[in-house]
C-alpha cells in the first residue's frame, strides 16, 4: 500500500481555513520525527549548506552533497511527501541538465518531488521535470541561489513593478504544472495577493499570515543553529543549550566517575575471570 502523503492530498491543501506547517529535515533521525508528527511535506533544504555543513550561503552545495541528506531523510518518512531542494547549477543551465539532476533525486536519493529556485525563467525545466514524472514545488519572491544578483538577502516585491513581477513569476510556475510553490520574504499582502490567485498551495516563509502553509528551517525552529538567524524565523525551543547542558553533565560524570554505571557494560563470569588472571600470573 502506498502510505506517502500524495500530490494530490497536497493540493487538496489550498484554500483550507486551516493553514498546514511543513519544515526541513536533513538527516534520518529529523527526519524519523517529523514524519511520525504527521506533517505533509518534509523539505530537503540547500538550507543544509549553512545550517549543517557551515557554509555562508546555500550557493555551494552539490548534488552530490545533498543527494547524502535526501537519502537520509528518505530513509526515515515513511509518510511525509520528501521533497529535494535542487542545488544552484544543477538545473539552471539547461532543461536537460534539470530533468537529469531532479531524476538523480527521486531515482537515487528517494525523494518524491524536487524544489526549483526562480519564476518565468524557469518554467521550461519545471514544464520538463513534471513531463518526466517528477513533481516539482516552486520557489519565488526571495530566491537564495540568486543572493548575488539581488544583493543579499532583502525582501522583494516592494515596488509595485516588483509584486506584478512576482506575481506573474508565480502564476508562470503553476501555469508550468508545479503542484505547490514556496513564497518566501515577500510583503505579507502580496503573500495573501498570490495565495488568491493561484490555485495550488502556497507555503510561506517570511510572506506573513495569509499562505495556504508555512515553511520553517528545522535548525531554527528548535534552536539548534547559532549563526544568522533570519528575522522570519521563529525559535520554539533552545535545543542548543538543553544539547549543550547534557554534554557538560556526560563530561562531568564520567570526571567524577558516576558514568559508566553497571548497566552501560557488561562483565566477565567470576571463573573466566579467575582462569584469565591465572594465565596472566
Ligand atoms: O533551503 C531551504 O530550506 C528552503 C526553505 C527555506 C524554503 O528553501
Amino acid at each position: 500500500m502506498y502510505k506517502k502523503v500524495t500530490i494530490e492530498k497536497i493540493k487538496e491543501l489550498k484554500g483550507s481555513n486551516i493553514p498546514f506547517a511543513t519544515i526541513t529535515a536533513y538527516d534520518f533521525p529529523s527526519a524519523q520525527l517529523v514524519d511520525s508528527l504527521g506533517i505533509p511535506i518534509i523539505l530537503v533544504g540547500d538550507s543544509v549548506a549553512m545550517v549543517v555543513l557551515g557554509y555562508e550561503s546555500t550557493i555551494p552545495v552539490t548534488v552530490e552533497e545533498m543527494l547524502v541528506f535526501v537519502g537520509a531523510v528518505s530513509r526515515g518518512a515513511h509518510s511525509s511527501l520528501v521533497v529535494a531542494d535542487m542545488p544552484f547549477m544543477s538545473y539552471q543551465a539547461s532543461v536537460e541538465e534539470a530533468v537529469r539532476s531532479a531524476g538523480r533525486f527521486i531515482k537515487m536519493g528517494g525523494a518524491n518531488a524536487v524544489k526549483i529556485e526562480g519564476g518565468a525563467s524557469m518554467t521550461k525545466q519545471i514544464e520538463q521535470i513534471v513531463c518526466a514524472g517528477i513533481p516539482v514545488m516552486g520557489h519565488v519572491g526571495l530566491t537564495p541561489q540568486s543572493i548575488n544578483q539581488m544583493s543579499g538577502y532583502k525582501i522583494q516585491g516592494k515596488t509595485r513593478e516588483a509584486a506584478v513581477s512576482i506575481l506573474n513569476d508565480a502564476k508562470a510556475v503553476e501555469q508550468a504544472g508545479a503542484f505547490s510553490i514556496v513564497l518566501e520574504g515577500v510583503p505579507a499582502e502580496i503573500g495573501k495577493l498570490i495565495t488568491e490567485q493561484l490555485t495550488i498551495p502556497t507555503i510561506g516563509i517570511g510572506a506573513g499570515p495569509h499562505c495556504d502553509g508555512q515553511i520553517q528551517v528545522y535548525h531554527d525552529v528548535i534552536g539548534l543553529f547559532s549563526g544568522f538567524v533570519p528575522s522570519h524565523a521563529h525559535q520554539y525551543e533552545n535545543c542548543k543549550e538543553k544539547i549543550s547542558q547534557a554534554i557538560k553533565t556526560y563530561v562531568a560524570e564520567v570526571k567524577n566517575k558516576s558514568f559508566p554505571k553497571s548497566q552501560h557494560y557488561k562483565t566477565l563470569s567470576p571463573d573466566t575471570l579467575k582462569s584469565l588472571r591465572d594465565l596472566l600470573k
